[in-house]
């Protein structure tokens, strides 16, 4: 433990060395959303500069617009960096991920329930071993920043020393992160098993030790109510009534065997969403992983509390679990906050591009489409207003943390041949989204510092 800590403080050292914190004036094509997009044409629901300039001053964005403007403010010790033609965006958010799945990914051949009790708990009871979770930990954040996410709301395994070395790792490089372990006291190997006792033990002390801790914010996390007593979903609204400043997130209503099981276990709900209002957790903090299935009754009780549900298309396809319905939940009239999320290991990329591509393919077989507009606008700010994190992050406004993402619509052949027809902001975004993914992030930053440029020469 005390050398892990020892090792952790000398990377975030060096980490900083290498980047000395000098004011930095980024140029390029600058986008930021201010509101929802209506579709394709809603030019202002987004700000776009072509000459663009961000100014960034201890880790926050002190302006932002056209570059002659933004480049005439700064004095001396201005270190500027051109991005041009490249688009520089908010961070990409992921408002649902299983740090200790990264070795579940691409397990071949199961429904939900057999895929949790085949493959994931136990590869998730390998987390006991805090050093383990620590290089787990260091390379999760490897790929977020690969794949320029600089957000996540993840769920670590039931052991604290995941959570906490996540929270570490996390900590260390600087980041914005919602995270807790998850408790599950039934139905799983005990090697992934705590006891309600226990779960309200360790959650209180890492919300104590971690949340508020810099940019990192604690989730209760019950895992799903059929890996939760009774006695445990008590301790987790227990929890909630003592901690409403820290989010919730668990799964609901993702596959129609895991529905029938839950509905057996708490006969007395009216449904599954009742189990979780029965004992406190609905509300604008709590994050509902899949939420595919859901009745009228249920998306009422889902908007009336505030609640969000978790579009997790590439994990939703993968279990072949179902067909997440965003705009019957966005345009019903009482609308339901929706926010999108890979679900690694369930998910099966890292990438918030391919996940808003196989999104636009959910969608389409619901109907209607989604705009490129829309997307992005879903993967910055409206996966950080579902997050209630848009104060921080998820757009370009000054005073906002410089947590940003730099695309190239041509990094690849294929994708600068087709760039050749694109004449619109709109059909970029589009190419991004349809054949991006980590090699179209040409550049990440955490709270105003380049974090991918350097991974190469981080230690394995
Ligand atoms: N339901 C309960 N746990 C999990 C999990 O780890 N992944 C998914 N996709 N669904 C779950
Ligand atoms: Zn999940």
């Amino acid at each position: 433990m005390l050398e892990g800590w020892g090792y952790r403080r000398v990377r975030f050292v060096l980490f900083r060395a290498r980047v000395p914190m000098t004011d930095l004036l980024l140029r390029g094509r600058i986008l930021s959303f201010l509101r929802e997009p209506e579709g394709v044409e809603d030019a202002s629901s987004c700000l776009y500069e072509e000459d663009g300039a961000l100014l960034i001053k201890d880790g926050r964005i002190a302006a932002m617009g056209g570059f002659s403007a933004v480049a005439a403010k700064p004095a001396a010790d201005v270190e500027t960096i051109d991005h041009r033609p490249h688009l520089i965006m908010p961070g990409l958010i992921d408002a649902h991920v299983h740090v200790p799945q990264m070795q579940v990914i691409a397990s071949y051949g199961a429904e939900l329930l057999d895929w949790l009790s085949n493959y994931t708990f136990p590869e998730e009871g390998r987390f006991r071993d805090a050093q383990h979770a620590r290089r787990v930990a260091r390379m999760f954040v490897d790929e977020m920043m690969r794949h320029g996410t600089t957000t996540v709301a993840a769920y670590c395994s039931v052991h604290k020393a995941s959570a906490e070395a996540f929270f570490a790792e996390s900590g260390a490089r600087g980041l914005m992160v919602i995270a807790g372990k998850v408790m599950m006291d039934r139905n799983a190997p005990d090697a992934v098993l705590d006891t309600p006792r226990s779960s309200y033990d360790d959650t209180k002390a890492l919300i104590g030790a971690w949340h508020g801790k810099g940019r990192l914010r604690y989730a209760i996390t019950p895992r799903f109510a059929i890996t939760s007593s009774p006695e445990q979903m008590e301790m987790a609204g227990a929890l909630v009534r003592e901690h409403p400043e820290c989010h919730v997130q668990t799964h609901l209503s993702e596959n129609h065997a895991e529905i029938r099981w839950t509905e057996e276990l708490y006969p007395e709900a009216r449904d599954y969403t009742d189990v979780y209002q029965r004992y406190g957790l609905l509300g604008p903090r709590s994050l509902f992983g899949h939420c595919i299935h859901l009745s009228e009754r249920e998306a009422d009780a889902m908007s009336e509390s505030g609640s969000v549900a978790i579009f997790c298309p590439t994990s939703n396809l993968f279990l072949g679990s179902g067909l997440f319905d965003y705009f019957r939940y966005k345009r019903r009239e009482r609308p339901l906050r929706v926010a999108t999320a890979t679900d690694v290991g369930g998910g099966t990329n890292y990438s918030m591009l391919r996940t808003m591509d196989e999104a636009y393919k959910v969608i389409a077989l619901n109907g209607p489409k989604i705009d490129p507009l829309r997307s992005f606008w879903q993967l910055t700010r409206g996966n950080a207003e579902a997050l209630s994190l848009a104060d921080h992050v998820g757009t370009l406004d000054v005073g906002t943390d410089a947590d940003l993402v730099v695309l190239d619509a041509r990094a690849t052949p294929a994708m600068k041949l087709r760039m050749e027809r694109a004449e619109t902001l709109a059909e970029e975004l589009f190419v991004l989204q349809t054949l991006g993914d980590d090699r179209a992030v040409s550049e990440v930053y955490v709270a105003g510092r380049p974090v991918k440029s350097t991974l190469a020469a981080a230690p394995a």
